[in-house]
């Protein structure tokens, strides 16, 4: 049964403590309850896809991670801390150990890849990572293979390639969690794939743990070790690819069989 995998899951990691928890929380925005009491933890290593219909609130849910959106209730541990008793620098901080890749890719228009790629550097200078800027923004242009577009403007970029370069830009201070805002949307199948393998060998590379929130079921299947399905603001139903996909609850096939 997919409902019990969050205790497997929990026993296969016995004594180590999860890199986020999240008991019971909530957050409505007037009568609109987005989240009414949701339930997760997510171990080192792991990829978490969180699937969901649109608006039902996977955005939100990241957004209220990074210290972005305050939840209403309940408790939400990143690294061990509760976020809502963490100080103005201490969010900081710790937004320094967290990648977000934004839904849309969110580049600044007005500046090259190379200063888009700065940016967190020169923001975060207390961060204190291996290497010059110029190094730095190299290697991040190298792991997506867009070293040649270093002076570009992003109006120059395809979309995939401005998905590429977001991606850069959100591992260039070697965080040790990615939040992925549907990565893949709005790209062909081929490029889908590829940004999938992109995303799959940098997690290898730096051993990241992550939460992909996707729509992209070829990307579920290949990137999960757990799909989580958000819906009426709790996780509805949890379990791997293979389980969720002979899963007989109408809400779960209709996402697998359009
Ligand atoms: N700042 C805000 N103020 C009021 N309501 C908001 C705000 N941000 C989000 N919402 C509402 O919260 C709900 C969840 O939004 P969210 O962006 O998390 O959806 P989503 O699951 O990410 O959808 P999609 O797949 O389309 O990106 C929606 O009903 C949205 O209208
Ligand atoms: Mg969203």
């Amino acid at each position: 049964m997919a409902t019990e995998l969050n205790s497997a899951a929990d026993q296969k990691v016995t004594g180590k403590e999860p890199v986020i928890e999240i008991g019971h929380l909530k957050k409505a925005f007037g009568d609109n309850v987005v989240l009414s009491d949701f339930n997760l933890k997510i171990y080192e290593g792991e990829n978490v896809v969180v699937m969901g219909k649109s608006g039902i609130g996977k955005t939100i849910l990241i957004k209220c991670i990074i210290g972005l959106v305050k939840p209403d209730g309940g408790l939400l541990k990143v690294f061990g801390k509760d976020i809502s008793k963490l100080n103005h620098q201490e969010l900081d901080d710790m937004r320094t150990r967290i990648g977000f890749v934004f839904q849309s890719s969110a580049l600044y228009d007005s500046m090259t890849v190379r200063q888009n790629l700065e940016f967190p550097l020169r923001r975060h200078r207390r961060k204190k990572i291996t290497g010059t800027l110029d190094e730095l923004v190299r290697e991040a242009l190298h792991n997506v293979g867009l070293e040649n577009t270093i002076d570009l403007m992003p109006s120059e970029l395809s979309g995939g390639m401005r998905k590429r370069i977001g991606i850069a830009r959100s591992l260039i201070l070697k965080p040790e969690l990615v939040l992925y805002d549907e990565p893949t949307t709005g790209l062909d199948p081929i490029t889908s794939e590829e940004i999938t393998r992109l995303i799959m060998d940098l997690q290898q590379k730096y051993k990241t743990t992550a939460i992909i929130i996707t729509h992209d079921t070829v990307m579920a299947r290949e990137a999960a070790n757990r799909i989580v399905f958000l819906w009426k603001g709790i996780a509805y139903k949890e379990g791997t690819y293979d389980e969720l996909i002979h899963d007989q609850d109408s809400e779960i096939k209709h996402f697998f069989t359009r």
